[in-house]
């Protein structure tokens, strides 16, 4: 397994992480606990969660399992030290947290406090925001984007004390890192520059999507990245399944997250099945198994902290962990390039 020091901190995480917003709703406690073990035992050391995991469906009543699994997982093998835990406080909207409250120098300690007790643990190793108060421009809303409300004093102000609010959980020792989520070039930038000044702590990552199918990081953010060492973690990087090729020519296997959530979050377009074909067809190619080729390939771009990816079932995950042996070469990565240009932004 290869390891990364993420951002300028001392964590060193494995570069494939094991998402988790599937345990609770499309997986049990059992399962999701059998995928800890079995992802630690392959050289896998960083699990990412958030407070109000687990989704597909989100619902009042679950909110909040998937940390109490992985805190029981912690009470039931005492392995806290070996796992490096990302989790996130919910942004401005969520109801089922703090009645949707904006994450602000108030919240930050109270979703802590709420965090560490499902987690039975009294630390988080990356603390992370969910999505910005100001809104983001992730999940498709890139389309219909349009920031002109937005009021950069009350953004700068609200960042300001946001920062305060962590320096005091550092200090207390309730996380040892911070990461930002859905998150843009300028208000990354914004952050970092607040930390610069003394606000608080230094952003080590962000943790947006980024897959084949939706390279939105490769630009901006991608410079943003290499220039002030904040690393990338990439959230759904088999386009939520689509690059499996599980979902071509119309089908939606039972069980599947298109059987949950019948447009996979405006990812299925008729643009969707042609770019996902292309991809399928470099893999064929070329001998490579698509999952381990689409996984293998977001590894090796310049600006990756971690890959997370997700499994549902033990065959899924041992599939990704294969991904680890396997390094693309040039004539490979020059085709995924054409492919991405004839098949940009398909979704
Ligand atoms: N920060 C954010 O806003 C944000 C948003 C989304 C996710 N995340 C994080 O990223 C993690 C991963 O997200 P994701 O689950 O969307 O990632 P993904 O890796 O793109 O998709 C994983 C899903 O694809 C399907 N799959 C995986 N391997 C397969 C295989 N070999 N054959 C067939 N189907 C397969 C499974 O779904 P089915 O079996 O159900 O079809 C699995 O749950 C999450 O758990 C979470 O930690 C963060």
């Amino acid at each position: 397994m290869q390891m990364k020091q993420l951002g300028r901190t001392d964590l060193t995480v494995s570069k494939l992480c094991l998402g988790s917003m599937t345990w609770g709703t499309q997986n049990t406690q059992t399962e999701g606990h059998a995928q800890i073990d079995r992802a630690l035992e392959r050289g896998i050391n960083f699990v990412d969660t958030a407070e109000m995991y687990p989704v597909n469906p989100i619902s009042a009543e679950t909110t909040g399992l998937t940390e109490e699994i992985i805190g029981n997982w912690f009470a039931a093998t005492g392995r806290r030290q070996d796992m490096i835990l990302a989790s996130k406080h919910s942004g401005a909207g969520f109801k089922n947290a703090r009645d949707g409250a904006p994450i602000s120098g108030q919240t930050i300690s109270q979703a802590i406090e709420g965090s560490l007790k499902r987690l039975q643990t009294d630390y988080i190793d990356l603390y992370q925001f969910h999505w910005p108060n100001r809104g983001s421009y992730m999940f498709r809303q890139n389309w219909r984007y349009d920031p002109s409300s937005q009021h950069k004093a009350e953004t700068l102000d609200n960042m300001a004390e946001c920062l305060e609010a962590l320096e005091r959980e550092m200090q207390r020792g309730t996380i040892r890192t911070f990461g930002l989520s859905n998150e843009s070039a300028w208000g990354t930038s914004q952050w970092l520059r607040l930390s610069d000044a003394g606000h608080g702590p230094r952003v080590a990552s962000i943790q947006n999507e980024y897959s084949l199918m939706c390279r939105m990081y490769d630009t901006d953010l991608a410079e943003l990245s290499v220039n002030e060492d904040v690393d990338l973690l990439a959230f759904s990087p088999l386009a939520a399944g689509l690059l499996t090729g599980k979902y071509q020519n119309g089908a939606v296997p039972e069980g599947s997250r298109m059987s949950i959530v019948s447009d996979l979050g405006g990812r299925r377009t008729d643009r969707a099945f042609a770019a996902v074909q292309a991809y399928l067809d470099i893999a064929q190619r070329n001998g490579l198994e698509p999952v381990q080729m689409v996984l293998a390939w977001a590894m090796q771009r310049p600006f990756m902290g971690s890959v997370i990816f997700g499994s549902t079932t033990m065959e899924q995950l041992d599939l990704a962990l294969g991904s680890v042996e396997i390094t693309l070469n040039d004539e490979v990565l020059v085709e995924i390039d054409t492919a991405h240009r004839e098949n940009a932004m398909p979704y």
